[in-house]
């Protein structure tokens, strides 16, 4: 069923180094305004990912598979070229992104500006991350939980338990 009368695809784009209840928070309220939603999970070799690529793949998937009230077909997959191209490959319309603090918004601002001049018909949509997930980061999540501390408030059980069995191989 198409929600304007028009089908509409939106990419949401990301490291995803883990997935966090913000993203999903995002990705639930992003499948509200579109007919399909892609996931398109970044490499991003520049962040230096804790899990690789299709590790990352096989969690958010799973995370969106147990994920209640999905409002459109979400699809989740890999990609490896400029985000604009990628969008374009898919036949999408718009990028999702998550905005948290003031902070985010220079980097955004940024990347909105230069994907807007490669391909001006693709709009990209932000979405304010509710007050529960504003200070939630991945970084800060692999941090914490390196030093022992509690982030189960912040990621579903499957993120939990991968980042412990990260935890032990390091260890071992
Ligand atoms: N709630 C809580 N946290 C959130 C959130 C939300 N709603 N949305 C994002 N975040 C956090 C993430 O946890 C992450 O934290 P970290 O910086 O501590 O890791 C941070 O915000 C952003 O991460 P993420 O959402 O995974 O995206 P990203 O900024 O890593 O993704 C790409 C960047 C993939 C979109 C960008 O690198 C890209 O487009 N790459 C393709 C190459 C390209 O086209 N380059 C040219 C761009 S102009």
């Amino acid at each position: 069923m198409e929600k304007s009368g028009k089908y509409i695809t939106g990419v949401y784009p990301g490291t995803f180094d883990p997935i966090t209840k913000g993203h999903l928070h995002i990705i639930q309220r992003a499948s509200k305004l579109v007919d399909r939603l892609i996931v398109g999970v970044a490499p991003n070799t520049r962040k230096g990912p804790l899990f690789s690529q299709e590790e990352r793949v096989k969690l958010v998937s799973e995370d969106i598979a147990n994920m209640h009230a999905k409002h459109c077909e979400i699809e989740v997959e890999a990609f490896d070229e400029l985000l604009i191209h990628y969008v374009q490959r898919k036949k999408a319309q718009c990028i999702f992104r998550g905005l948290r603090a003031t902070s985010d918004f220079e980097y955004e601002f940024q990347m909105t500006g230069m994907n807007a001049q490669m391909e001006p018909d693709i709009e990209t949509v932000f979405l304010m991350a509710s007050d529960k997930y504003q200070f939630v980061s991945s970084s800060f999540i692999k941090e914490i939980h390196a030093l022992d501390g509690d982030i189960s408030k912040f990621v579903t059980p499957a993120v939990l338990s991968a980042l412990e069995q990260k935890k032990n191989q390091r260890k071992s």
